[in-house]
């Protein structure tokens, strides 16, 4: 049986941050799933279809693949077999909230465990929403995602803006 675990999460846009976890997975896991929450509730810069396919341009492993999902998190990971879910911490701050998310896991799935990687330093300030944030004020998000991801990010917040 591969050992196979998901990373789940809205990836709007995908950072350097997630890139780091996602390949330190792959030393832990057969196959890692980077899972796109479906989320209609939530206001994306980018819609799922956008995200998965430029996740896909630049995960370049045989050990990831990527796809989407909705509903229950845990439901998801028994429909492919996983094992494991797989979240970042980069500060106390996520802490709690993490805990909370891998308790109630737990609790809905006991058969699936909750693993947390320490986020590299350089990317622990990293989030998707600061990066939105400092980009679409004209700030530099070079070297916090990945080269092709912050062109498409630039591309959209500027026709964003003349839309505005
Ligand atoms: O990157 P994010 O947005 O912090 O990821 C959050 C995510 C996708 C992991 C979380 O919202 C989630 O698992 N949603 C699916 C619905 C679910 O299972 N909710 C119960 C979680 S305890």
């Amino acid at each position: 049986m591969p050992r196979r675990a998901i990373f789940p999460g809205s990836f709007d846009p995908l950072t350097n941050g997630h890139l780091d976890i996602i390949e330190r997975s792959c030393r832990l896991f057969d196959e890692v799933i980077v899972a796109i929450l479906v989320n209609q509730a939530k206001q994306s810069l980018f819609s799922v279809e956008e995200r998965l396919e430029s996740i896909r341009d630049v995960v370049d492993s045989s050990c990831v693949r990527v796809d989407t999902f909705d509903g229950l998190l845990v439901e998801y990971a028994k429909s492919q077999s996983a094992t494991a879910i797989v979240r970042g911490i980069r500060a106390v701050a996520d802490y709690e909230y993490e805990l909370q998310m891998a308790l109630m896991n737990r609790r809905l799935e006991p058969d699936v465990e909750t693993v947390f990687l320490m986020s590299t330093d350089a990317y622990s300030f990293v989030s998707s929403r600061l990066i939105k944030e400092v980009a679409s004020l004209g700030g530099s998000v070079s070297g916090l995602v990945p080269e092709r991801i912050e062109t498409r990010l630039i591309e959209r917040l500027k026709s964003k803006k003349t839309k505005e």
